[in-house]
């Protein structure tokens, strides 16, 4: 399957983890398009890990646990379909799941052959117990190809976390998007570890096989699986920020039935998402432009329409300010041309004098930027 676009969904882990049930997946449906989130572009409601019975059943074929889904997967994949949703699950290139349930090694075939029965439309495959003797990348090729043969069109999440080289094999396998990094925590120095180990996988990230940094952990405020110490707002939006400009996929991690309006917000800005939804998908310049402050990244992506957007996200804890000289994005003076550039969390014009972008940015906060060429 290909997929255009970064994917954007909800996903259960990040808030739940093996505390799932269907009542859940039913609500949180609900309040998906309660919220209007399919509009923003959130189309893919996942259940991860811990869904299943511990033992497959006399023809090798998974069980969804009884307990947690009385009424089976199909029923649950119908009623997320009649919701206008897309329906995603999870298994792992390994005998058993990362919480110990089986894995689909050496059922990669039948099992993708259930998931379409089921109305399956996005696998998140994960990479824990796998063999130690046969290269990740033909586990996952096996996937791919099951996928590719089971009868639906079903989106390959690859999720081997960036090690064993990914970014080198994982674009043949059929993947539409791959975990790059390590698990996400609701915590400040996670997403900037995360962010940080980004960097020099950029040139892999792009149109039909996007570099996944990991469910957002926005709204999540310390509760639930990934939930630590939890971040403030203004470190929420720059996360967000980061990974919408990355060009990750944005798969929401919070409970979204008592979403703070804040949250709504920040995942809901939908200038914010257009930019990762921008169809070129072209990968992050890392700019160096010149600034103070303790920890700034500066960043550059053309977009379709001929935009740039600039994101400046300050990683520290005091107050940065930030010179961008229009020289590094291709508009010297000789070019007789200049930007009319708007930040889109504040909608303010953002300055720009003799040739040079300035902002000023608040401690872990960030300016998300499109600017339009104009005549000097
Ligand atoms: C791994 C993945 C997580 C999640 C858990 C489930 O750690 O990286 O995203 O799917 O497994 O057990």
């Amino acid at each position: 399957m290909m997929k255009l676009t970064p994917p954007m969904g909800w996903n259960s882990w990040n808030t739940f983890g093996e505390h799932i049930n269907e009542q859940l997946i039913y609500e949180t449906a609900d309040t998906m398009v309660e919220k209007g989130l399919p509009q923003k572009g959130y189309e893919y409601l996942v259940i991860d890990d811990c869904w299943s019975l511990k033992e497959r059943d006399g023809q090798g074929r998974l069980v969804a646990d009884p307990e947690k889904f009385p009424h089976g997967m199909k029923a649950v994949a119908d009623y997320v379909h009649s919701k206008g949703l897309k329906f995603g699950m999870y298994s792992c290139a390994g005998n058993l799941t990362c919480a110990g349930y089986p894995g689909s090694f050496e059922h990669e075939f039948i099992d993708a052959e259930t998931f379409a029965e089921w109305g399956v439309d996005f696998l998140k495959y994960d990479y824990c117990y796998h063999s130690p003797i046969i290269p990740g990348k033909y586990l996952y090729r096996r996937m791919g190809l099951a996928l590719e043969n089971c009868g639906r069109d079903i989106l390959f999440s690859a999720c081997s976390w960036g090690i064993d080289e990914t970014h080198e094999w994982i674009k043949t396998t059929g993947a539409s998007m791959w975990r790059s990094t390590g698990d996400i925590f609701d915590t400040w120095e996670s997403i900037k570890n995360l962010t940080r180990q980004q960097e020099k996988l950029h040139p892999y990230n792009g149109l039909g096989c996007f570099n996944d940094m990991d469910m957002l952990v926005v709204g999540m405020y310390g509760k639930g699986n990934v939930g630590l110490q939890g971040c403030s707002d203004v470190q929420y939006r720059t996360h967000f920020s980061i990974w919408a400009f990355m060009g990750s996929p944005l798969m929401i991690g919070c409970d979204i039935r008592n979403m703070s309006q804040a949250a709504l917000g920040i995942l809901g800005n939908e200038e914010v998402v257009r930019i990762n939804q921008d169809r070129l998908c072209r990968q992050p310049v890392k700019l160096v432009g010149n600034w103070s402050g303790e920890d700034l990244l500066l960043y550059s992506r053309q977009l379709e329409n001929g935009d740039i957007a600039i994101g400046m996200f300050n990683l520290g804890e005091g107050k940065a300010v930030a010179r961008l000289n229009l020289d590094e994005l291709g508009l010297p003076f000789s070019t007789g041309r200049t930007l009319d550039a708007k930040e889109l969390w504040s909608g303010e014009k953002v300055e720009i004098k003799n040739a040079t972008m300035i902002r000023e940015l608040e401690p872990f906060g960030c300016a998300m930027i499109r600017a339009k060429v104009v005549r000097l």
